[in-house]
């Protein structure tokens, strides 16, 4: 059973609260319980987390290695468009990545058209609220099946 590890950045425990004009209505709640259901159809072990810290985010994705490490499905949220730490955390780890964003960050500001994570993940999946995570794990668990 492959296993898979989500990963929520900073800002994402506000979703429901936070501009649901642009992120939705879904709590991360709600999307967790949704990949856990979607997990469970497509056979795969998922474990998610969310934090506000870069550093406990690339601790995460650290852990990962030979441990959680068949891929990663990421919404790194505002550490996208800056963080050269969470890119070198996964090209350390080497665990084939999936980067999500609910909003579609290629029609807002020219600052969030930027990420650092697309160039070392497999694909990028953008504007489709909660249903980028699960069009993510469904990519993740197909490219996983393939390779
Ligand atoms: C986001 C887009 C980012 O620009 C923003 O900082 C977020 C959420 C998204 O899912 O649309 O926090 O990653």
């Amino acid at each position: 059973m492959y296993k898979i590890l989500v990963l929520h950045g900073p800002n994402l425990n506000m979703l429901g609260i936070r501009e649901p004009e642009k992120y939705g209505k879904t709590t991360l709640v709600d999307i967790n319980n949704m990949l856990k259901e979607l997990a469970k159809e497509l056979k795969v072990e998922i474990e998610t987390f969310q934090s506000n810290s870069e550093g406990d985010l690339v601790s995460k994705i650290q852990q990962a290695y030979d441990n959680f490490d068949d891929g990663i499905l990421i919404n790194p949220a505002a550490y996208t468009h800056t963080s050269v730490a969470l890119r070198d955390a996964i090209l350390s780890v080497n665990i084939p990545t999936i980067e999500v964003h609910l909003s579609n960050i290629h029609t807002r500001e020219d600052f969030r058209q930027k990420s650092f994570i697309a160039g070392v993940s497999i694909g990028q999946i953008s504007g489709f609220k909660h249903n980028s995570y699960l069009l993510g794990l469904k990519a993740l668990t197909d490219y996983l099946a393939d390779s």
